[in-house]
């Protein structure tokens, strides 16, 4: 999140999103570097992490810069009509989520993607998973996260990059394209 923030404090974005927000973690880093007079768009579907990541903004007096939404992330999505300046997606694991276009339809033109859980990315480019992927998204989590990576980096809406060290996806949508 250290790496987020600095793409977060540089690009200037005052809308942003924050999709499967948690207990908050990449939030409060969201919205802290973002700061005074940016919103942060927050979604989760577990209400209890929500109410979690409400209180510690709470605490640490950002509440004022997030919006919370407890919802499934595609859902929520589909009632925006904001153009967000940069989306962080952390909702999503080994293949395309159902929120992918709505997402990217959403960033303006020059907007900034950052995702994580890229590390499926490294483990099934250097086959040496450092968990149970197959446990936690089945057997195919492997071929499915290189398709994924191959369709992000074939489409010509979005400019998108990865680094392994920490494993970050990072996209910027085309100018010329809604
Ligand atoms: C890895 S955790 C998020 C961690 C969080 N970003 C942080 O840095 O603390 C993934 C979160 O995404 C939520 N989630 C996963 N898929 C989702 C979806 N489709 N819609 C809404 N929330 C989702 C889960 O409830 C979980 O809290």
């Amino acid at each position: 999140m250290q790496l987020v923030a600095a793409i977060v404090r540089t690009s200037g974005a005052s809308l942003l999103a924050d999709l499967g927000s948690g207990i908050g973690y990449s939030t409060l880093w969201i919205a802290d570097a973002a700061g005074p007079g940016a919103t942060v768009l927050a979604i989760d579907n577990d209400p209890s992490h929500v109410a979690e990541a409400k209180e510690t903004a709470s605490c640490r007096g950002l509440e004022n810069r997030i919006e919370f939404e407890t919802g499934i992330v595609a859902e929520v999505l589909a009632r925006e009509t904001r153009q967000f300046d940069l989306i962080h997606d952390d909702a999503w694991f080994a293949r395309a989520p159902d929120h992918l276009e709505t997402m990217i339809g959403l960033l303006r033109p020059g907007g900034v993607l950052t995702m994580a859980n890229w590390f499926l990315l490294v483990d099934a480019l250097t086959r040496q998973p450092s968990n149970d992927w197959d446990a936690f998204a089945g057997p195919a989590w492997a071929e499915d996260t290189m398709a994924y990576a191959r369709s992000l980096a074939e489409r010509d809406d979005l400019a998108m990059t990865w680094i392994t060290t920490p494993p970050l996806g990072l996209g910027v949508k085309s100018a010329d394209r809604r």
